[in-house]
């Protein structure tokens, strides 16, 4: 099954409208990077290596639509851009490295000609959507081995091919694992306050004809006490240099809950969501949310009129808790800093 998350096409960025799903498969056309900004921050497209993406041809989509320049001027204006777009999410490391490299391509391509940069542009924003779909086939061959047949497995807030360019992280290996034959079932958590997981993960496996059962993030702990969880996948949104994952809020209390029923604790991630410069994720960025997600759902108030909410998205589980990180290059077992040194290094 192939669903085309993010795609550039007509020198547009259109993308399946995540919002909208499991309802409606829809498609939202960006013709300027403002609305690619637009769509990240409102989580039409969202999961970490999509946004990735995103952010990649937003820049490249500011830079087709920028006037006819001097080189130091639209080099500049360029950088503007990438900063503006910067902004729109904090915690996914994918949007800063996916800009990082559109940034080398304008610092480095040796041309006198706006048109060619732009297109070299252009290319290296596809190229990041191409890779990403090779990166995540990697990650589910490698990962694939940790699932046995028969096994149950325990997921969280959607890291599939709507997350990604296609294929998925964590859903990527569980897919890769189906492929091979194996017979898996999936507990889907809900995934509150967004239901990443009832609205995208449920909707992913049911196309996919993997078996699953979707439950509430809080019925978790007690599958797991009942010996009915296996293995627990993940994805990540930012990966510390010892190995510290920022994911999905809840995803840090099912690491607590995997370490007191001995049941292995996964991360699926590319590379480019791993984070050097931070040596351990306390210092990952940690987006806050509208208190609108916690009190209301689809627009109908569940909660008083001024209730105080507090609505981190994302949560940090401590290396410790980790029992292997899958990346393209591999399986990274503890001590995570030693390998995630060599894999980042080659
Ligand atoms: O707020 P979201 O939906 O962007 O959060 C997404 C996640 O937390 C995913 O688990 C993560 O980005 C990995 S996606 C391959």
């Amino acid at each position: 099954m192939t669903i085309k998350t993010i795609i550039w096409k007509n020198n547009a960025v259109v993308l399946i409208d995540q919002n909208a799903l499991p309802l409606a498969e829809k498609y939202i056309t960006c013709k300027s990077y403002k609305e690619v900004i637009a769509c990240i921050k409102d989580l039409t497209v969202r999961g970490a290596p999509a946004i990735g993406v995103a952010a990649a041809m937003g820049a490249a989509l500011g830079a087709l639509n920028l006037p006819s320049l001097s080189q130091d001027k639209f080099r500049q204006k360029f950088l503007t851009i990438c900063d503006e777009i910067a902004q729109a999410r904090p915690t996914a490391r994918n949007l800063f490295w996916a800009l990082e490299r559109m940034k080398k391509v304008s610092d480095e391509t040796k041309t006198n000609s706006q048109r060619h940069l732009v297109k070299e542009l252009i290319h290296e924003a596809r190229l990041i959507c191409s890779d990403d779909i090779a990166i995540n086939r990697q990650m589910g061959k490698h990962g694939s081995v940790l699932l046995a047949d028969g096994d149950n497995i325990l997921t969280h807030c959607n890291a599939g091919a709507l997350a990604t360019a296609g294929y998925g992280t964590a859903l990527g290996v569980i897919r890769a694992a189906h492929e091979q034959g194996k017979k898996l079932h999936v507990y889907v958590d809900e995934t509150r306050p967004v239901l990443q997981g009832a609205r995208l993960t449920a909707w992913e496996l049911k196309k996919e004809k993997i078996p699953h059962t979707l439950i509430t993030d809080n019925m978790a702990g007690f599958l797991m006490q009942q010996g009915r969880i296996d293995k627990i996948i993940v994805g990540a949104d930012r990966i510390a240099a010892n190995g510290d994952t920022a994911n999905k809020i809840g995803t840090y209390s099912l690491a607590v809950l995997a370490k007191e029923h001995g049941i292995p604790f996964y991360i699926a991630a590319p590379l480019s969501t791993i984070d050097v410069s931070l040596k351990t994720g306390a210092r990952i960025p940690i987006e806050e949310r509208n208190a609108g997600e916690v009190t209301n759902f689809k627009g109908v108030r569940s909660a008083p009129e001024g209730t105080k909410v507090y609505n981190p998205a994302f949560d940090i589980t401590p290396a410790r808790l980790i029992s292997a990180i899958i990346t393209e290059k591999g399986i990274s077992r503890k001590p995570f800093r030693a390998s995630i040194t060599h894999c980042t290094k080659e």
